[in-house]
């Protein structure tokens, strides 16, 4: 279906594509593996008309073809589902999935009743609970997700771009989500498929392609390697795990402590405490209501009722710059909305937090400063970006997810809540966050971890909190914890 040969393309300042080769079947899966800023996206979107390479050559079935436009991939039958979610949030997901082919009544009016059955007609398929009327604003990572999903299959697409589509699934979407890309495959679909969840590349793929720092490195059948050699492809290095031994901080300090918290229709009495020195997971299905109590302890949406105690001392917190005062930091799971101002630099972005440090006394930005401190956090968590004047946008998405991690850092405060902090990161990097968090509670701080992956929430946490449908079902300590307790709890429906 495609050949892809010799592939080059460069942006100021980085060599993103150098002689990259890539080739997919008819009805197979590639996958298309490397550690963050490696040129997957980049050679992704030179497929799909985003970028014009700088050399190289492509081939659609056999002809060779000059991809210079996304409309020219969409009529090739070329879709791409891309890592950063490109939905209208304010339009229904059957709008969204129609956009711009919207059916019209009459020529004027378009029928909402035909694109909302359309759209059901998918979402029925694929076994999707969604409302098509929905407005996708109000739906979490995943559902959006599922959204674009549903958009890219919509245009009959022959080949199926998915850059990361797992990143913020759950495990029983995951399944729901192999099963349609088998279905696909079956049918005679080519899938790309990018991921950083290696252990699900044997399930999934057929054969894997492997790049590192913009270089073409090899493409193996999925079934003649180990997952292990693919890692040492991926870095040309060993990873080494961090340990998990830890004992439990029972006897520390309260720092933080939720009481009754509720939040009409989103979460209801919720109740829990984090102490000095501990990182608290909280595990649950995605929609459980984890990431709406984050919001709500980091003033971003109110409370309806409830209590926060911070060091003990009854706090009313309505705004974030309020709980960022009381040294409390949140990392959006959803950068592009909340973690990043993606039109403006690294430097800039890393400081964002705690401008007013930065500002002398006449109100002038002390440049230098902001220099010094942003290339420490680029250094510490291996930022790979060409200058600190880059602008977000422009870095590759595990790198965008450092950049806030840098920012909250550089905040120094005392509790922090990471929400889904691993997602879409490679390998070798998860080990460093891994490492960092690790540090972080070891110098006095608090974490509370969100995360969906539970070998992530096992492996750090020193104890566990459960939530399902908006209510917490279950706490566990580090030593009785386990995959099947964290699956009871989880799916524990009142
Ligand atoms: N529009 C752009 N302008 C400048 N540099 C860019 C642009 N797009 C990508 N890059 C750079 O090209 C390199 C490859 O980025 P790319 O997004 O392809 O990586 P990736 O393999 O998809 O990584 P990740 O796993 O983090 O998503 C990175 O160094 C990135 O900063
Ligand atoms: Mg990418």
């Amino acid at each position: 279906m495609v050949q892809m040969n010799d592939i080059e393309k460069s942006f100021p300042g980085v060599k993103a594509l150098d002689k990259c080769q890539f080739t997919l079947n008819k009805g197979e899966v590639h996958a298309l593996v490397g550690e963050n800023g490696a040129g997957k996206s980049t050679l992704m979107k030179v497929l799909t008309g985003v970028h014009q390479e700088d050399a190289g050559t492509i081939f659609f079935k056999g002809k060779k073809v000059k991809i210079n436009s996304p409309r020219k991939a969409q009529e090739l039958g070329i879709s791409i589902i891309y890592q950063e979610l490109n939905l209208m949030p304010h339009l229904t997901v059957a709008e969204n999935v129609y956009i711009g082919r919207e059916e019209k009544k009459n020529k004027l009016f378009i029928d909402k009743k035909k694109l909302n059955q359309k759209t059901k007609d998918f979402l029925k398929m694929l076994n999707i609970n969604l409302d098509p009327q929905a407005k996708v604003k109000d739906l979490t990572v995943a559902k959006q997700q599922m959204v674009e999903i549903i958009k890219a299959l919509s245009y009959q697409a022959e080949v199926l771009i998915m850059d990361e589509p797992t990143a913020s699934l759950t495990d029983s979407e995951i399944e729901d989500l192999f099963r349609i890309v088998k279905k696909l495959r079956s049918e005679g679909v080519g899938v790309i498929y990018i991921s950083h969840r290696l252990e699900e590349l044997k399930e999934i793929s057929d054969r894997i392609t492997v790049m590192r720092n913009g270089n073409y490195i090899d493409t193996v059948a999925t079934k003649d390697v180990e997952i292990d050699s693919i890692i040492n492809m991926m870095v040309g290095r060993e990873v080494y795990e961090t340990s998990n031994n830890k004992s439990s901080k029972n006897e520390n300090e309260v720092i933080l402590e939720v009481k009754n918290l509720t939040r009409k229709g989103v979460f209801k009495n919720i109740n829990f405490n984090l102490k000095k020195g501990e990182i608290l997971g909280m595990s649950g299905l995605v929609g459980a209501g984890r990431t709406e109590v984050a919001r709500a302890i980091f003033g971003a949406d109110n409370i309806d009722a409830g209590e926060i105690y911070v060091h003990g001392k009854k706090v009313n917190i309505s705004s974030p710059s309020q709980s960022v005062e009381l040294g409390i930091g949140y990392l959006s799971e959803d950068r592009k909305r909340y973690g990043l101002a993606l039109g403006r630099d690294v430097a800039t972005n890393i400081v964002l937090a705690n401008l007013k440090e930065y500002m002398n006394k006449f109100g002038f930005i002390k440049e230098d400063k902001i220099k010094q401190v942003a290339q420490n956090q680029v250094k510490q968590l291996a930022i790979k970006t060409p200058n600190l004047k880059q602008d977000v946008k422009n870095l590759s998405g595990g790198n965008q997810q450092k950049v806030v991690i840098g920012k909250w850092l550089d905040k120094d405060s005392e509790i922090l809540i990471f929400d889904e902090p691993t997602r879409g990161i490679d390998v070798g990097a998860k080990n460093e966050i891994y490492k960092l968090l690790n540090s972080l509670v070891e110098e006095g701080k608090s974490v509370i971890m969100i995360s969906s992956e539970l070998p992530e929430i096992l492996r750090m946490s020193h104890r566990i909190l459960v939530m399902c449908e908006g209510e917490v079902t279950g706490e566990l300590g580090i030593e009785e914890a386990s995959k099947e307790k964290i699956m009871k709890f989880a799916t524990m429906r009142n």
